[in-house]
C-alpha cells in the first residue's frame, strides 16, 4: 500500500518510523515532512490546504491511505474531501473534528451523554459571561471556544482575573476562536492523556501517557506544547482505564454516530483524575505531540494495519499489542521557546545519540541548510528512549541528550519525575 502522511513534526516522524516497519507498506510520502522523516519517506512540497491538489497527488501516486497528523487540516475538512474522492483517510471529518475544534460542542455533548466533565457555561457576550463568573467560586477556568494554539485557556485565581480573560477573549485576542467562551469549574487532580482508535462505531483503547506542559523543571513557568512525555501512565490503573472507556470514550462514540457525524481516527482525551474519578478536560482529534512518540516506541503491532482497520470499521475484531517497556521522550527546544525561538543554530551529534540502544531521536523542528542540520522551530528534537522502568528510560534518554551537541537548545532535566517518585514508592 502507498501511504501519504500529512505533517512535519516529531509526531509525524514517529508515525513515519512506525509505518515504515509495516510489511504492508510499499511507498511512503510525507507532506511536507522534515529532514528526519526523509529517512523513511519521500517528502513532497504539497500544499495540503489545497485539497484538490492532494487528491490529484493521491491519484497520480496510487495512494491507498492518507494519514493526517495535525488538527488543522482535519478542521479544514481534508478528510471529507478525500473520502468524497474515494480515498481512504485516517482522521475525522470536519464535523467530527469539532470535538477538538469547539470546546462548547464537546461540553454540550458531555451533558447530553452524561460524560463526567467540569461544570460549565457557554457565552457569546462578555456581560453574561461576567455575570456567571460573579456567581462562581475561584479558581475558575476561562476558555476560548475554538483552537487558539494552546493559548486560549486561563486558570483565573480571582474574579478580576477571570473578567480580564473574558475581555481578552471578546476583544479578539484569539481571533474567531474567541467569539464564544466556555467558563468551567476548576478540577483538582493529576492529568493524563488517553488514546483510543475509533472506527465510527467501535473504540479500541491504545495506551496512556503523561506529558509535561510547563517549560521549567518541577513543572513551573509558562505553558508549552509539551516538554516531554512518557507512557504508560501508571496512575491510570486498569480500573480507571475501564471507567474511561465506559464513562467517557464509548458514550462519545455513540453520541457522535447518533448525531450523524461518526468519529473515525484517533481520539485523544485529556483527563483529570479527580477524587471522584476520571473527568474529561478536553478532546483532541489527533495523536498528542510528544505523546505519539512514546506510544510508537511501545507499539509492537503493525501500525498501518491498525490504521486501515480503523478506516474499514473493523476495530471490533482487532487488537494491538504493546511492549511492556516504558518509553520516555525529552523535548529539546530552541533557546527562547516558548517565546520567540531562535532559529538557525546548528545541531550536531544526532547519529551518536540515535546509535544508543533503545533510543530514537525524532525531528520536530529541523531543516537542512546545505549539509548542516539547523533548528527551525520552537520544539526541535524529541529524544526518546525505552527502558524497563521510567527511571531506566529517563537515564537512557538523558544519556542520548548529552551526546547531542547543540548550544542553541535546551531541555528540562526531570521528565518523568512524578512517575519515578511513584516507582520509588515516595
Ligand atoms: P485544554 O486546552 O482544555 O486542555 O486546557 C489546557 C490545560 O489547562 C489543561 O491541560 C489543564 O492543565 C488546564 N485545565 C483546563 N481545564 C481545566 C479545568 N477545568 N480544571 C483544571 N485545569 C484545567
Ligand atoms: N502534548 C499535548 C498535545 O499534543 O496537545
Amino acid at each position: 500500500m502507498n501511504v501519504l502522511l500529512i505533517g512535519s513534526g516529531g509526531r509525524e516522524h514517529a508515525l513515519a518510523w512506525a509505518l515504515s516497519a509495516s510489511p504492508l507498506l510499499e511507498a511512503l510520502y510525507c507532506a511536507p515532512g522534515n529532514p528526519g522523516i526523509s529517512a523513511f519517506a519521500t517528502c513532497v512540497a504539497l500544499d495540503v490546504a489545497d485539497h484538490g491538489k492532494v487528491i490529484a497527488f493521491c491519484r497520480e501516486k496510487g495512494v491507498g491511505l492518507v494519514v493526517v497528523g495535525p488538527e488543522a487540516p482535519l478542521v479544514a475538512g481534508i478528510a471529507d474531501d478525500l473520502s468524497a474522492a474515494g480515498i481512504k483517510v485516517f482522521g475525522p471529518s470536519n464535523a467530527a473534528a469539532q470535538l477538538e475544534g469547539s470546546k462548547g460542542f464537546t461540553k454540550d455533548l458531555c451533558t447530553e451523554a452524561g460524560i463526567p466533565t467540569a461544570a460549565y457555561g457557554r457565552f457569546s457576550d462578555a456581560a453574561a459571561a461576567k455575570a456567571f463568573v460573579a456567581r462562581q467560586s475561584v479558581p475558575i477556568v476561562v476558555k476560548a471556544d475554538g483552537i487558539a494554539a494552546g493559548k486560549g485557556v486561563v486558570i483565573a485565581e480571582s474574579h478580576k482575573e477571570a473578567e480580564a480573560a473574558i475581555d481578552a477573549c471578546f476583544s479578539g485576542a484569539f481571533g474567531a476562536a474567541g467569539a464564544e467562551v466556555v467558563i468551567e469549574e476548576f478540577l483538582e487532580g493529576e492529568e493524563a492523556s488517553y488514546f483510543a482508535l475509533v472506527d465510527g462505531v467501535h473504540a479500541m483503547p491504545l495506551a496512556t501517557a503523561q506529558d509535561h506542559k510547563r517549560v521549567g523543571d518541577g513543572d513551573v513557568g509558562p505553558n508549552t506544547g509539551g516538554m516531554g512525555a512518557y507512557s504508560p501512565a501508571a496512575i491510570v490503573t486498569p480500573e480507571i482505564d475501564r471507567r474511561v472507556m465506559r464513562e467517557i470514550i464509548e458514550p462519545t462514540v455513540r453520541m457522535m454516530a447518533a448525531r450523524g457525524m461518526p468519529y473515525v481516527g484517533v481520539l485523544y482525551a485529556g483527563l483529570m483524575l479527580t477524587k471522584d474519578g476520571p473527568k474529561l478536560i478536553e478532546y483532541n482529534a489527533r495523536f498528542g505531540d510528544p505523546e505519539c512518540q512514546v506510544l510508537m516506541m511501545r507499539l509492537k503491532s503493525d501500525l498501518l494495519t491498525a490504521l486501515v482497520a480503523t478506516c474499514d470499521g473493523v476495530l471490533d475484531t482487532f487488537d494491538v499489542r504493546w511492549h511492556d517497556d516504558v518509553a520516555l521522550s525529552v523535548v529539546m527546544a530552541a533557546n527562547g521557546y516558548p517565546g520567540t525561538p531562535q532559529k538557525g543554530s546548528e545541531i550536531k551529534g544526532l547519529d551518536r545519540a540515535a546509535a544508543l540502544d533503545g533510543v530514537e531521536v525524532f525531528h520536530a523542528g529541523t531543516r537542512l541548510d546545505g549539509d548542516r542540520l539547523v533548528a527551525d522551530g520552537g520544539r526541535v528534537l524529541n529524544v526518546t528512549a525505552r527502558g524497563r522502568t521510567v527511571a531506566e528510560a529517563q537515564a537512557r534518554a538523558y544519556e542520548a541528550v548529552r551526546l547531542i551537541d547543540w548550544p542553541g537548545g535546551f531541555c528540562r532535566s526531570d521528565i518523568g519525575w512524578r512517575a519515578i517518585e511513584r516507582e520509588h514508592g515516595r
